[in-house]
């Protein structure tokens, strides 16, 4: 039988598809098999937006095109037939133009390195589009919605979110921030105007014309679609006779986002044309949904019934609020409520629709065999998993209007996640609906009928509270002593199951939840609840963002263009999807694919490693493979090379064992992820996980003497003269993921003569090329690395981006063919390391006025199995921890060597702990005193005198200290006194929410590094510019480019000539036989290094040309750079000019100063911060591009906001990362930002040593995100003075309780630090005072 076609249009082309595996993502397709490459593989799981695509479907009935975001990672693309697709690219390109959405991106520097950007776009494109059918259009509100779900791991998000609210209808155009648009001065009108034009009436036409005629139903022997229940039976018997194990029953298959399918489903049966699964019916009974209706669907239909009924629809209400937090926009338009319910009650997903209906007495309807059968929700739940053969049908939600006269009922649900606005599953969720009416006899509330159902906590599905239930109906008037009783009975029935993590904060949170649901019920007449619902708990603070900040950047004026915030270089093609990635380079012919297949043990004899050959056929290349001229070899640094793969022995769970290849990439991770490695673990050491363990096995990597940091003073006689002392406190630190949007890639094809080409996602191309060629043992020019642009790297794409790149060469040089990898989410999570961890014991001496005298830091470093560069780490902990004066400083520092995956630079490694280390110190010194840690930083800023002290050469001159000032600045610019004192007025006010803020300063010392550069001019006077840095995301290439302008121009052309050299400019990319010595790109100040660097070049060409500009304007007056340049070829000038800017050592490091201020505000039952308010004044120098500076700053905040209290990075016993996914790895969103953030970038003194005077800003703004730490601290100590007074300790002696917060401060941390029984002693506190 002949298959009939799938037709689909994407950006309006009609593509028909025959021949096809069932189980092909729309992803798969767009990026293997068409040239729209704009949709970006990230994760893979639904849990990142950089795959969104909108989605039109023709409503032939209504003649109306539905159109919505989708994930195209999890659509499966027959679920696309006659629909239609469109992607960034679709919107405008470089071609036919730019959409405004591009143009506002580019323009609001809403772009670093771009992976996330044509997803964002997207996300907000659909937001207009549907917008606009509404009478009140696009809202502020909306607009920052829109991109929710969407990750971004550069920008921080705040110029995302102007792009964004620009299309609002309700904008104020005094918010939007630092854009290219607009003058200052401008006038909102004027504001509005410059934006690029959104033409309302002129919208993309998202449906093409030839789609509405196509009609029916695609029909596939892989593709079942049954358009009734009884043609869905007999499919379904047919199957059952054959093979049910590889046909899977599908509505959005976003399930798969969790559940990964390791092996493929060969057929498919789409259950969207059933009718009785995509019914909403609503009756004197109550609404039943299908269940192939999407969440985004039942969310309409459910806010739509609530209109309708009024007061009594609030139940309906309140279940699509809460349905609005699950997952995000993309996922819910496509993902079913009855496949949620199926996934909860066959593999026990963590489901919130399942909790929230079983609170409101929700019933099922199934088709199992032939028989349609009705259940209670909590029945099914109970059910065995529900086999193949049943279907769900619909859900039926009852009403719940209480039909008693003076009964009433509440309803509330309740979650609890990393980020507020979903994208994250809950530790715990709960649903109470309970109907109550007046007691007569008592005065109070009585209970009729209550229904309690928490879910997600550890355990197989949501339950029913029921002992509790039982114990509340019938009370005649609940008292504080029953919500007491309540409680410890609710204690004993939330019991997660083994291994859950965090399970005593799970429990915790259910306690309060019923609290916060009880309290308003208890009786009045006590007299003891002297708050309304809403002032104890303010369930009105609706985490939505409305985010708003402001910009303040100083345009130097000197060096023009330099100093000119302009647009990032390529950010318009980054948003339209057109700029190219690794993985966006067409495959050569014959290309294969590559995954890796690393040990999950962490030390451990490697007996073999097998892949199974009736699955695939593929190729395994392992340390066997390496030609005998070669070696072993898979990175290097200036310590030294490391291993590419385990050889006999596996010293790390995460190591590289092999590599697989195989014809496509989704092959070759199937068949490394079940491949099967023998491991032998016979007369082997038990392995070092543990920098104690390495300790007590003196297992260190050696670190020269040189690098090591100088101690400073004496420390015994610091401790003398202390009044106070602390010895031995100890503080841990744990990793952090890089999560760059776009993980490790590299495509390496053979060439003539034993050569090899590599394309690498890398931030240091020159090491990769002799490490390739090292392994291959190959001459060094053999090889050749090329690298465009790199999807964020944070220092991840340093030296972890070397052994993916050489793998993959020594695979191409054995098979002699070119061979490519895109390493999936899961496995660079688990093989790259990540900044290291750190356990640090300090004893510290300080005067009764907060002076200290002396400090004394024992730091072991866990490394990890190699050393990558981490000999480095003491010298950078020390640089930023030296920002105060500690009197006398001494330390012992060990780089341990453990069996954990090799830790490498992350984004100021080092730096970050070292600042963190120096505020708890202050810390912990002003809890001693019982001072604001306020005055002790004061105490012990430096002088000039003492900078120069712990600083040497880099503090420079007195002049360039300006960290005094700004810490004072910022003190009255962000209004800190007057803030400390409403913060104290809402504390005493507040039981449950206490807020803090902190002001913490930063001094952050950088080296700038010798680098090439070569600018050539073309004969019609364009230029091409290389330079050894690599254009990350930082805005390299744009600095470089202003800079080539100015160089150029300054000289050479007349007054009005600089803008149209700058235009003239194209940073090309990275290529290590074009031009050697690129060095790598880290440290903050490759950016300036690069600059310096086409400066000198240019120097040269306007040496060589100036002589023919002075004889044309003797002869012509002024002359023209296109005459220049014509003249200049016919005078056989030679028109490349090469450079290595080498700084003058001495002057080649400098300091880097900052303060920011962080409000923060910490929900004392959920454990959960909101960051209110953040200020930060950092000293840019003369900043080269404050726009780019801007982006640098607000991104390192966000990434650092990340550390300090969001990313849990968790290995299991053996040291295998096991938060290896988006749903356990959570980056900051939207809305986890500071949702007020103020950015001031000090235009601080001309210097000649700087390049123009500039300063670096990549890294350092990192360490500020310690004030939200520093701030939750504070609101901590203010949570546990009352509960110590709850518990009826006297305040002082919980004052002096001192305690660490750890890093991250998660929603666990910082409740089990307000404490996990609060709301006990909250209530036994008032039963006392009765
Ligand atoms: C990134 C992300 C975040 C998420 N966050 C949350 C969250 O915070 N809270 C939450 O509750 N959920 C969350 N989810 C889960 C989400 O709600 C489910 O993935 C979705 O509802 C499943 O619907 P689907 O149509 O895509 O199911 P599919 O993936 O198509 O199917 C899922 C499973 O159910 C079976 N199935 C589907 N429909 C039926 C039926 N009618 N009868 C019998 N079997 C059927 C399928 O065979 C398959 O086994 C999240 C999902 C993603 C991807
Ligand atoms: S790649 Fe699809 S959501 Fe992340
Ligand atoms: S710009 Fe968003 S991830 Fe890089």
């Amino acid at each position: 039988m002949e298959e009939e076609a799938l037709v689909f249009a994407i950006n309006g082309e009609r593509f028909e598809v025959s021949n096809f595996d069932p189980s092909i993502t729309l992803l798969e397709y767009l990026r293997s098999h068409t040239r729209f490459k704009s949709v970006k593989l990230s994760c893979g799981e639904g849990g990142c937006g950089a795959c969104v695509v909108l989605l039109s479907r023709y409503d032939s009935d209504n003649d109306e095109v539905k159109s919505f975001t989708v994930s195209s990672c999890l659509t499966l693309l027959c679920s696309i037939d006659k629909c239609s697709i469109t992607t960034s690219e679709g919107l405008g390109n470089s071609r036919d133009g730019f959409h405004p959405i591009h143009e506002r991106f580019a323009g609001f520097h809403a772009s670093q390195c771009g992976f996330c950007t044509p997803g964002m776009c997207m996300s907000l494109f659909s937001a207009i589009v549907n917008a606009e059918k509404m009478p009140s259009k696009l809202t502020v509100s909306e607009a920052e919605l829109a991109i929710s779900g969407n990750l971004c791991r550069c920008t921080g998000y705040r110029p995302i979110a102007d792009a964004c609210k620009s299309f609002a209808s309700d904008v104020d155009m005094e918010d939007l921030g630092l854009n290219s648009f607009w003058k200052k001065g401008d006038s909102s009108h004027l504001k509005a105007d410059k934006l690029p034009f959104y033409d309302r009436d002129n919208q993309i036409n998202v449906f093409p014309q030839f789609l509405k005629n196509e009609l029916g139903v695609l029909k596939r022997q892989s593709w079942y679609t049954p358009t009734s229940l009884l043609e869905l039976q007999v499919t379904l018997k047919s199957i059952l006779a054959e093979d049910s194990e590889r046909v899977k029953l599908v509505v959005g298959n976003t399930g798969m986002g969790y559940y990964k399918e390791i092996v493929p489903f060969h057929k498919y049966i789409d259950l969207r044309y059933i009718p009785e699964l995509s019914v909403i019916r609503m009756d004197q009974n109550g609404i039943e949904i299908g269940a192939a209706i999407t969440i985004s669907e039942a969310i309409s239909a459910l806010k739509k019934e609530n209109e309708a009924m009024g007061e009594g629809g609030s139940v309906f209400l309140k279940i699509a609020n809460h349905m609005e937090k699950i997952a995000s926009g993309f996922v819910r338009n496509s993902a079913s409520i009855g496949g949620n319910l199926v996934m909860a009650q066959r593999k026990h997903f963590p489901s919130d629709i399942v909790t929230i209906l079983l609170a409101v007495g929700s019933t099922v309807k199934l088709q199992i065999d032939s028989k349609l059968e009705t259940v209670l929700l909590e029945e099914f739940l109970e059910w065995p998993p529900l086999n193949f053969g049943s279907v769900l049908l619909s859900i039926q939600i009852p009403h719940n209007q209480s039909n008693k006269i003076g009964n009433k009922v509440f309803f509330e649900t309740y979650r609890a996640s990393p980020r507020p606005l979903g994208n994250a599953l809950p530790y715990l969720n709960a649903a109470f609906l309970a109907e109550v009416s007046h007691c007569e006899t008592t005065n109070g509330v009585i209970i009729n009928n209550i229904r309690l159902a928490f879910g997600a906590y550890g355990v197989k599905h949501a339950i029913r509270a029921r002992k509790i239930e039982e114990f509340l109906v019938g009370k005649k008037s609940l008292r504080l002593e029953d919500l007491l009783e309540a409680i410890t009975l609710l204690r004993g029935s939330i019991i997660p199951e083994v291994d859950t993590t965090h399970a005593a904060y799970r429990c915790s949170l259910a306690v309060s939840f019923l609290f916060e649901f009880l309290h308003p019920l208890i009786n009045a007449r006590d007299g003891l609840v002297e708050d309304s619902l809403e002032k104890t708990f303010d369930r009105n603070e609706d985490p939505g963002l409305l985010l708003s900040g402001s910009q303040m950047v100083e345009s130097n004026q000197k060096y023009y263009p330099v100093g000119k915030p302009i647009e990032k270089t390529g950010a318009t093609i980054q948003a339209s999807g057109e700029a190219v990635f690794v993985d966006d380079i067409p495959s050569p012919p014959r290309c294969l694919h590559a995954a890796f297949i690393y040990s999950t043990k962490p030390l451990a004899r490697v007996k073999c490693v097998k892949t199974n050959p009736e699955l695939l056929p593929v190729d395994v290349i392992s340390f066997h493979d390496i030609p005998k001229s070669g070696a072993n070899v898979g990175a290097k640094t200036m310590f030294g090379p490391e291993p590419l793969f385990a050889d006999e022995l596996t010293m790390a769970a995460g190591q590289p064992l092999a590599l697989v290849v195989a014809d496509t990439q989704k092959h070759a991770d199937m068949a490394a992820s079940s491949a099967i490695v023998d491991y032998d673990f016979e007369n082997l050491e038990p392995p070092i996980l543990t920098v104690e363990d390495a300790v007590q096995r003196s297992s260190f990597f050696e670190v020269p003497p040189i690098i090591y940091p100088k101690q400073i003073g004496d420390f015994s006689r610091g401790m003398d003269e202390a009044d106070h002392k602390i010895i031995s406190a100890e503080i841990r630190l744990g990793s952090q993921y890089y999560f760059y949007m776009e993980s490790q890639c590299a495509l390496a094809i053979p060439d003539e003569d034993n050569c090899m080409v590599i394309y690498s996602s890398i931030q240091c191309p020159e090491y990769l090329h002799s490490v390739v060629a090292s392994c291959l043992g190959v001459p060094d020019n053999n090889i050749r690395v090329i690298t465009r642009r790199v999807g964020g790297g944070f220092g991840g794409k340093a030296i972890r981006a070397m052994p993916v790149a050489t793998a993959c060469a020594l695979a191409a040089y054995k098979l002699q063919r070119p061979v490519r990898i895109y390493v999936n989410r899961k496995t660079d999570t688990i093989m790259v390391g990540g900044r290291h961890p750190m356990k640090i014991t300090y004893s510290v001496g300080f005067k009764s006025d907060g002076k200290i005298t002396a400090l004394h830091l024992d730091i072991l470093i866990n490394a990890g199995f190699t050393q990558d560069i981490s000999p480095i780490m003491p010298h950078n902990i020390m640089g930023p921890l030296r920002k105060y004066n500690w009197g006398a400083l001494s330390f012992d520092m060990k780089v341990c060597k453990t069996n954990l995956s090799s830790k490498s630079a992350m984004r100021a490694p080092g730096e970050v702990q070292g600042s963190f280390i120096a505020e708890a110190v202050i810390e912990h010194v002003a809890y001693a005193l019982s001072i604001e840690a306020d005055i002790v930083r004061k105490k012990n800023m430096h002088t000039f005198d003492s900078l120069n002290i712990f600083y040497g050469v880099s503090a420079g001159e007195s002049h360039e200290y300006t960290l005094p000032s700004i810490y004072d600045k910022l003190a009255v610019t962000s209004h800190l006194d007057e803030r400390i004192e409403k913060i104290k007025e809402f504390n005493g006010n507040n039981k449950w929410r206490k807020r803090a803020i902190s002001l913490v300063p930063i001094i952050h010392e950088v080296f700038v590094r010798a680098t090439p550069g070569k600018v050539s001019i073309l004969s019609d006077g364009s230029i091409v510019v290389e330079v050894g840095g690599i254009e990350l995301g930082q805005g390299l290439w744009t600095k470089v480019k202003q800079m080539t302008a100015f160089a150029l121009s300054s000289n050479l052309c007349n007054a009005d000539g600089e803008d149209n050299l700058l235009d003239k400019v194209r940073v090309v990319q990275a290529d290590t036989l074009s031009l050697v010595q690129g060095g790598f790109t880290a440290g903050s100040t490759t950016s300036e290094s690069s600059c310096e660097a086409v400066r000198l070049c240019c120097d040269i060409l306007v040496e060589r040309l100036m002589p023919i500009k002075k004889s044309l304007s003797e002869q012509s007056g002024s002359v023209k750079w296109e005459t220049l340049i014509t003249t200049g070829h016919l005078q056989s000038v030679n028109f490349t000019a090469s450079s290595f800017y080498v700084p003058v050592i001495g002057t080649n490091h400098y300091l880097n100063y900052g303060a920011a201020v962080s409000e923060v505000e910490v929900n004392l039952l959920t454990g959960g911060t909101r960051i209110l308010q953040s200020d930060i004044i950092y000293d840019c120098g003369q900043s080269l591009n404050p726009a780019v500076d801007l982006g640098q700053i607000e991104g390192a905040f966000v990434q650092g906001i990340g550390f300090f209290m969001l990313e849990e990075y968790l290995t299991n016993s053996d040291g295998l990362v096991v938060t290896d996914s988006t749903w356990t790895y959570k980056i900051p969103t939207i809305d986890t930002i500071p949702k007020r953030f103020n950015v001031e970038i000090l235009n601080s003194n001309h210097h000649k040593n700087r390049v123009l005077s500039s300063k670096a800003s990549g890294e350092p703004p990192l360490l500020l995100a310690a004030s939200v730490h520093c701030a939750t601290r504070a609101a901590i100590k203010e949570a546990r003075k009352q509960l110590s007074s709850w518990r009826g300790r006297t305040s002082n002696e919980s004052d002096s309780a001192f305690f660490q917060l750890p890093v991250p401060a998660s929603m666990p941390v910082v409740k089990e630090l307000c404490g996990l029984d609060n709301v006990e002693c909250y209530l036994e506190s008032l039963i006392s005072r009765c």
